[in-house]
């Protein structure tokens, strides 16, 4: 596969930095204020796993992967135990729609459910970012129902295990 995913490091801070202010970047991510990257690395609890997609080595994009039940912002609320949830952007607008995105959600959804007590993943997408959510129904994701996280109007979208299963032995790559 072309596309890998590994740790960020302290090294990354100066690129997730700029990949923040760009425009197609800033218009999916609600409320949240720009990150403070130097700092979320440097203080990231073990229910979060920050992980630059790289195409051939070059970087392309960020996932965050979180224990939504045991990450110390409590982000989700009140949430079951053994559950995963996911954030995914591409830095660069050349590179959207390029097929990057469904390579990196397929190794994100990998090492999601790689422990056998993870049951399901979530996301949450902006009810505005109708092609995100599109997108995550191409790869396997179903509606939960729309639910205001922080300040945002958010669509909750859940991929259980045996939706995964499924999905990783049918045309989804
Ligand atoms: C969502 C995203 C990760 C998908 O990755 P991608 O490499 O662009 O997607 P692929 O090429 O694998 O698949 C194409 C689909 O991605 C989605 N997509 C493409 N450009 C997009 C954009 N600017 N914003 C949101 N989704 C987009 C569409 O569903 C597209 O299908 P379509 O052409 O039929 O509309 C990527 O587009 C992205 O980072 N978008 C901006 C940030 C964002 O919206 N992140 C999600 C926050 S919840």
């Amino acid at each position: 596969m072309t596309v890998s995913l590994r740790e960020a490091t302290a090294d990354d801070v100066a690129l997730l930095t700029y990949w923040d202010s760009q425009p197609h970047v800033v218009a999916a991510s609600g409320d949240d204020d720009n990150e403070d990257w130097s700092h979320a690395l440097a203080t990231k609890d073990d229910a979060t796993w920050y992980l630059v997609a790289e195409e051939r080595g070059r970087p392309i994009g960020l996932v965050q992967i979180i224990d939504p039940a045991l990450e110390s912002s409590h982000y989700w609320g009140d949430v079951e135990p053994n559950l995963r949830a996911i954030d995914i952007w591409i830095g660069e607008e050349a590179d959207l729609g390029r097929g990057l995105g469904t390579k990196m959600m397929a190794l994100a959804l990998q090492r999601c459910f790689d422990p056998a007590e993870v049951t399901g993943v979530l996301i949450d997408p902006l009810e505005s970012n109708t092609r995100a959510i599109n997108f995550y129904r191409r790869c396997g994701f179903q509606d939960v129902g729309p639910r205001r996280l922080g300040q945002d109007d958010c669509l909750v979208m859940r991929i259980d295990r045996e939706q995964w299963r499924r999905a990783t032995t049918s045309d989804i790559p």
